[in-house]
């Protein structure tokens, strides 16, 4: 069985019921995804109920004054990321007439939008065949292929990114692209990974030659 099938078998049976999967709205999507950089899920949660309960649609983010949005972004620090998503939600009113975008060229012109989150928006809202590269992905990669090639070098990222995409289910980009997220945050975690119960230890070449703790390598600086 390909990677792909065995990993969103494996989602099927293990993946988490978050709120923000149970809605194909770009802009719902856009707003978790946003506050889960660099915040933990559990901590995310209640600023993404928060969110949407003051902002059900993107024309009344756009509207709201300033204040109020970083009122409620509050204890998430990284302001920037809320003053990017404001910038964002005006440019959804100006440019696309309020409708929010769900295609990768389109939300990659969004304040605030890069590669993951265009990523995450396209496949999660219209099933677009975009693979998600961040650290859950870079972990488990690394460590099933067994490179040790570093993750935030110039060749690394690009070697990681088109096996990344090589990876991708192109039929189901949306359940593979969350099914590798939890993979990553569940099982294949960056310490004491619990190998011995994992669906992938008969091929992951870190596990069969002991570096599991070691990967994926990150360069200092
Ligand atoms: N972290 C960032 N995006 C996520 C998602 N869609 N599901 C779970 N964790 C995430």
């Amino acid at each position: 069985m390909s990677f792909a099938l065995k990993l969103m078998n494996w989602y099927r049976e293990h993946g988490r019921d978050l709120p923000w999967r149970n809605t194909q709205n770009p802009y719902i999507i856009w707003l978790s995804e946003i506050i889960l950089q660099q915040t933990r899920v559990e901590q995310g949660l209640p600023y993404f109920h928060r969110f949407l309960e003051a902002f059900p649609i993107v024309t009344k983010f756009a509207a709201a004054e300033e204040e109020e949005i970083l009122r409620l972004w509050q204890g998430l620090g990284y302001y920037s990321r809320a003053r990017n998503m404001h910038k964002a939600a005006k440019m959804v009113v100006n440019d696309f007439d309020g409708i929010f975008p769900s295609s990768y060229t389109e939300v990659i012109r969004l304040s605030g939008v890069g590669d993951y989150t265009a990523a995450a928006i396209s496949s999660f809202s219209s099933n677009e065949a975009k693979a998600v590269v961040d650290g859950n992905v870079y972990r488990v990669l690394s460590r099933y292929f067994g490179i040790d090639e570093p993750i935030n070098g110039t060749k690394g990222k690009k070697v990681f990114a088109e096996i990344a995409a090589d990876m991708l289910d192109m039929k189901d980009a949306s359940t593979y692209n969350q099914a590798i997220m939890d993979f990553g945050a569940l099982q294949c975690k960056p310490k004491k990974p619990d190998c011995e119960i994992c669906v992938f230890n008969l091929e992951c070449v870190a596990h069969r030659e002991g570096i599991v703790d070691r990967l994926p390598v990150k360069l200092r600086g």
